[in-house]
């Protein structure tokens, strides 16, 4: 069964050309705002080695890993482009009163090799 969603961000913290770090859940997680208004939530983590996506460059609905360009799908996590393999985990997002609202997944996430949740 699902958890609560938890409250992020207000969408007033959100740009279209950029992630925004959420810290307040282990692991981190990087809340994105598409050109179509859209919001999207997946782990902070790169699957490939520590790096944060939301450090990456955001193009249309992909986001590009900072560290060596393996390229994500913002709405599925799914590998657009290597070096990455596994796709990153993806959370429900939703927006209430320009509140933005996160149900966790229960999957389990893909880490890069040594880290571990914090
Ligand atoms: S750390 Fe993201 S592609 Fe290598």
């Amino acid at each position: 069964m699902a958890g609560d969603p938890i409250k992020v961000c207000e969408i007033s913290d959100l740009s279209t050309d950029k992630g925004y770090r959420v810290t307040s859940v282990a692991p981190p997680l990087a809340v994105f705002l598409t050109v179509d208004g859209a919001v999207h939530v997946l782990d902070d983590s790169c699957t490939h080695q520590d790096a944060a996506l939301s450090d990456g460059w955001v193009d249309d609905c992909i986001v590009e890993c900072p560290l060596h360009m393996s390229r994500f799908d913002l709405r599925t996590g799914m590998v657009d482009a290597p070096p990455a393999a596994l796709p990153v985990r993806v959370h429900k997002a939703k927006v209430v009163n320009s509140e933005v609202w996160v149900t966790l997944s229960e999957e389990a996430p893909n880490l890069p090799p040594g880290t571990a949740p914090s």
